[in-house]
């Protein structure tokens, strides 16, 4: 298991913001989920997707415009490599910390796991009143408008997913 209760705690206990918040863990819970939905047709590497879930938004100093939260969180990750993921390889985590640093600078990348962390992260813009746009979306998966209403209804409804990051959101 790659996502472990004590990571969980290790980035909790840094987290400035809303727990419970549009960039908290119930966010991240969805991020990964759709990053896992799109992995099976884009052919992303999962265990990078799982840690930018619960990475890229791990080191926000507001719920606003927070330019430099990426590059934070990819520091995040580079501290608490060792200890909680070390078995990542370091191609792996040269991906995650680029998905992490680029997510909101770039539009787009040239490899398609960064490419799939973008998209499960735009994909739940629904949360703050936006509807994803197949222009602003890389993979040709997430651009499906099934896709998009499957993620944004999610979005909207503030759905805790089925998945390791969902327990958590109950456990609060
Ligand atoms: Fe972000
Ligand atoms: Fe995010």
């Amino acid at each position: 298991m790659l996502i472990t209760s004590e990571l969980i705690t290790a980035i909790k206990g840094q987290f400035r913001i809303n727990w419970s918040g549009i960039h908290g863990i119930s966010h991240w819970a969805r991020v990964f989920d759709n990053g896992m939905k799109l992995s099976k047709q884009t052919g992303a590497n999962q265990k990078v997707i799982q840690l930018f879930s619960v990475f890229h938004d791990s080191r926000r100093h507001n719920e606003h415009l927070d330019p430099k939260h990426g590059p934070r969180g990819a520091e995040l990750a580079t501290q608490l490599r060792e200890n909680h993921f070390p078995l990542l390889t370091d191609e792996e985590f040269d991906l995650l910390h680029q998905a992490c640093c680029l997510h909101t600078k770039a539009a787009t990348h040239d490899n398609i796991t960064v490419q799939t962390c973008f998209d499960a992260d735009r994909l739940d813009l629904g949360r703050v009143g936006k509807v994803p746009k197949a222009k602003y979306l890389c993979t040709d998966a997430a651009k499906l408008q099934e896709m998009i209403a499957w993620a944004h209804q999610r979005s909207i409804d503030g759905a805790v997913p089925d998945n390791v990051l969902g327990m958590i959101v109950f456990q609060m």
